[in-house]
Order: C-alpha cells, then sequence, then structure tokens
C-alpha cells in the first residue's frame, strides 16, 4: 500500500487529480469508478480545470459510480446521479451516455443492482476506484456488519452514516435509510484503487487499514487484500493516529 500524506485538503485533491490523470494519459478510454460525498470535490474540481487548461480529454472515458440512495429520482438535487452532473459531469466533455450511477428509482431494484455488475463486467473492469470513507470504516455504503457482500446489493445505512449525511439534507428523516452499492468483492476487482481522506473524525477508521488486520467491522480493512492501493490522507489524521500511538 502506497500511503501519502498531504499537507491539507487542497494537495490531496491534486495529488489524487495527478493519479487520474495519468490513467487517461495511459488509456484514453479508461474506465473511472467515482464515488461521492464532500471528500472528491476538490479532486473533481482540480480535474475540471485540467480540462479547462486542455490537459485532459474526456471524450472516451467511462465512468462508474459506487453507489446511489433508494428512492430518490436521478433529479433530485441529493441524488448522487445529481451530484456527479453538477461536480463533474456537466463541466467537462465527456458523454453522459458513458456514465454510470446505479438508478436509486428504478421499479425492480434487485434487478438494477444485479446489471450493475454485469454493466461493469461488459465495461471491462475499473481502471481506477476513488474511494472515500465513512468515520465508520465504510467503504460505497459497505457498511460494518458481520458479513460484507461481494456483488452490488441493496443495503441499510448504518445509523452513523445517516447522520453523517443528514448534513445534506432538511432533516434527519429526509436522509434516505437504502442505498445500493458496489459490493467490496466489486472494488476489489478495480485494477487501482485511490482512497482519499481528511479530517480527523476519519483518523479511527484509517488506523484499521494500516493494522494488518481484516474485520467486517471497519469495511475498509478490506483493502489491505489488494495489491495496488494508494492512500492519499491528510496531515490531520496522520497527526492524530502519530498521536494515539
Ligand atoms: C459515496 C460513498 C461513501 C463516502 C463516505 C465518505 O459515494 O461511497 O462511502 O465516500 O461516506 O463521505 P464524505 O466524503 O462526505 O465524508
Amino acid at each position: 500500500m502506497r500511503i501519502i500524506v498531504a499537507d491539507n485538503y487542497e494537495a490531496m485533491s491534486k495529488i489524487a487529480a495527478d493519479n487520474i490523470q495519468e490513467v487517461i494519459t495511459e488509456k484514453n478510454d479508461a474506465i473511472l469508478g467515482l464515488a461521492t460525498g464532500s471528500t472528491p470535490i476538490g479532486t473533481y474540481e482540480e480535474l475540471i480545470k485540467r480540462y479547462e487548461e486542455g490537459k485532459i480529454d474526456f471524450s472516451k472515458i467511462r465512468t462508474i459510480n459506487l453507489d446511489e440512495y433508494i428512492g430518490l429520482h436521478p433529479n433530485h438535487n441529493q441524488s448522487y446521479r445529481y451530484f456527479m452532473n453538477e461536480k463533474l459531469f456537466n463541466h467537462i466533455n465527456i458523454n453522459k451516455e458513458n456514465t454510470y450511477v446505479p438508478n436509486g428509482s428504478a421499479e425492480n431494484i434487485d434487478e438494477e443492482a444485479k446489471n450493475y455488475d454485469k454493466i461493469i463486467e461488459n465495461l471491462g473492469g475499473i481502471d481506477i476506484q476513488i474511494l472515500g470513507i465513512g468515520n465508520n470504516g465504510h467503504i460505497a455504503f459497505n457498511e460494518p456488519d458481520k458479513a460484507l457482500n461481494v456483488g452490488t446489493h441493496v443495503t441499510s445505512l448504518a445509523q452513523n452514516t445517516i447522520e453523517a449525511n443528514s448534513r445534506f439534507f432538511e432533516s434527519l428523516d429526509d436522509v434516505p435509510k437504502k442505498a445500493v452499492t458496489m459490493g467490496i468483492g466489486q472494488i476489489l476487482k478495480a485494477k487501482k484503487i485511490l482512497l482519499l481522506a481528511n479530517g480527523k473524525n476519519k483518523a479511527e477508521a484509517i488506523k484499521g487499514i494500516l493494522s494488518g488486520k481484516i474485520t467486517t467491522d471497519n469495511p475498509a480493512t478490506m483493502l489491505q487484500l489488494h495489491s495496488d492501493v494508494t492512500l492519499i490522507i491528510d496531515k490531520e489524521i496522520s497527526d492524530e493516529i502519530i498521536n494515539c500511538n
């Protein structure tokens, strides 16, 4: 595992963008696995800037997102499809038909989940997967549990995830309680994984990734099984980890 400590959020975002740009430079039709949430926003801003400067061409790029809330229409302003359009796709030369986000308002959501794995397979697999991490160690919406799922599936959000995500909604009650998410097995199939984390509330979860132990209580610990993971954390997290030891 490659561990990079960035001075701050801006530096973390630039390093993440460097890694993504490198993959696109090598393969102009790369499959990017994308995440939502507050963590990758700076990375997407950096990618937009590089597109505007003529440094990255997204015309042949395909993207596949990790997850979506169940019950939110793609046009809902808190849906992850809406987020991706607003934060990235509307500002670059990507063909939106080549961008995939699970449809959280599909009539048959289990079918939607199954098809999502087929889409990934048909695309030929993910070249680089961007991940954020929950305070509880969730990646995508694979929450701590007795067992973790391999493929894309429907899941219930942990109470602390609902609370953490309520900052984007008008009230706690408005936060969807279920999501459709890629499974851990699917994430581990990506050729490269880039996990970004900033802020000391993520330190405990990150410690797990560095512990040499794997536990379903911290799903992100599974990343230790992958041979090409780059962890980009900010100084706040590294200071917190060092101070606790
Ligand atoms: C989002 C996702 C989640 C987030 C995580 C961290 O697509 O899969 O696992 O990465 O909840 O969210 P933020 O970045 O808002 O702290």
